[in-house]
This record gives structure tokens, C-alpha cells and sequence, in this order.
């Protein structure tokens, strides 16, 4: 694999995981076939477009959450950590695949410990749904990750520091931190169709602090729909 966006360097070219998408949804249908090898040229960054940086640091981030604060760190030390020839920008990239290359080095075909790296997804693909795809898929995680720390704040899981944090570092780096109002019901619905779901629950990943991962599978339609509540302004 020669990954030739941020994007695709710290996420889709490591794992193995292939899919394609279908009318029932994205990356439904797939098989893990992992590459020979993996080479990630930072060169090829320096003619992406700034949206699509900004959409792969979505991902920077949340491998930051999950598992390395230095990332979360060095993201806000740098305000131009996706400028082009960035030395920043080449160690979080490094840093991020480390993350991943962990995980699923530890559970290559998601049995348990890589659902993690689904942190801010099971939001995000409903956001991606209703948008019809037309979102980048970081931004639509970005947005995930408020949910998800807005209803794990009000599960008490993590304080409210740890939610602005999340508002702090996704905003530095230009990405979406809120959602219009108005659309629950079609979120909802989307993220009932999560292909991560367990017997019709659906299933979160969420922090407990930062690089400590758990999850909620119990959340009421209620609870839900207060966390949408606080990330679109209603
Ligand atoms: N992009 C999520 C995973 O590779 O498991």
C-alpha cells in the first residue's frame, strides 16, 4: 500500500481491512487482506488539499484519545501541524500508525480490543448516512467524538474538562465540532444500522480518560438525544 493522503496513511492503508461500498451502505462488504507492506511518502501530503489534511487529522486525534496523549499534545502546540513539509506533521503520522499497528497487531479481524479505533465512528457514520457521504469521513468522526465525550460526560464518565478538550484540539485543526439541528430521528436510525452492533444494542466505544477506552451499550433513545442536544446547540 502507497497511501497518498493523511487519511489513508493513519487508517486505511494499516490493518488489512478492505471493503467496498454498496447500496446497504459504506464498506459494508469486505475482506481482511492485510498488505506486503505499508510506505507512507510525507511528500505526497504536500499537494493534498487542506480540507483532506484536516479530515485525516480527524483521525491524528482520535488515535490521540484512545491511546497517546503526545499526539493530543503536539497537535495543539503547532498551530501549523498540517502545513506542508510540517516535521510535526511527520510525527504524528508516525505516531498515529503506531497506535494503529498496535491494535491490530493485537486483534487483526476486530474480536474485541479493535473496536476501539471505532472511537466517534458509530455518530459519525450516521452523520456520514445522512449526509448522503457527501461529509469527508474525519469530519464526520470529529463530530462522533463530541457525542460521544457529551454522553460520556453525562454518564459520568469524564469530566467536562476532557469534553472541551476534545472541542479544543478538533477546532485547532480546523474540523467540525457541532451538528445541525433538527436531524435526531435520522440519526438515530443510522446509528441503529452500525455494522459494530451487538444484539440490536448499539454499541459505543467511549473514554474513560485519556488513552483508557470502554464502552456503552446501554444508552436509552433519551439519552441519546440529549448528547445530539448538546453538540447541536438545542
Ligand atoms: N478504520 C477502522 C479499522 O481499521 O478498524
Amino acid at each position: 500500500q502507497v497511501p497518498a493522503s493523511l487519511l489513508a496513511m493513519v487508517d486505511a492503508a494499516v490493518g488489512g481491512k478492505t471493503g467496498i461500498d454498496t447500496a446497504a451502505g459504506k464498506n459494508l462488504v469486505g475482506a481482511f487482506h492485510p498488505p506486503a507492506g505499508v510506505v507512507c511518502d510525507l511528500a505526497t501530503l504536500d499537494t493534498l488539499p487542506l480540507p483532506e489534511l484536516r479530515a485525516g487529522a480527524g483521525e491524528v486525534v482520535k488515535c490521540g484519545l484512545i491511546a497517546d496523549p503526545v499526539v493530543l499534545e503536539q497537535v495543539l502546540a503547532d498551530p501549523d501541524v498540517l502545513a506542508a513539509g510540517s516535521p510535526a506533521l511527520a510525527e504524528l503520522v508516525a505516531r498515529a500508525v503506531a497506535v494503529k499497528a498496535a491494535v491490530v497487531g493485537r486483534d487483526l479481524t476486530e474480536s474485541g480490543l479493535r473496536e476501539i479505533l471505532n472511537y466517534g465512528h458509530t455518530f459519525g457514520h450516521a452523520v456520514e448516512l445522512n449526509e448522503q457521504f457527501a461529509w469527508r469521513h474525519g469530519n464526520a468522526v470529529a463530530v462522533g467524538m463530541m457525542f460521544i465525550a457529551n454522553l460520556s460526560h453525562a454518564r459520568e464518565l469524564i469530566d467536562a474538562e476532557l469534553v472541551a478538550r476534545h472541542a479544543n484540539i478538533l477546532s485547532s485543526v480546523g474540523l467540525p465540532t457541532s451538528y445541525k439541528p433538527g436531524e435526531f430521528d435520522r440519526l438515530y436510525r443510522g446509528m441503529t444500522r452500525d455494522k459494530k452492533n451487538r444484539d440490536g444494542k448499539i454499541r459505543f466505544v467511549a473514554l474513560s480518560k485519556v488513552g483508557e477506552c470502554t464502552r456503552i451499550t446501554d444508552a436509552t433513545k433519551a439519552e441519546l438525544e440529549a448528547a445530539y442536544q448538546r453538540i447541536s446547540g438545542k
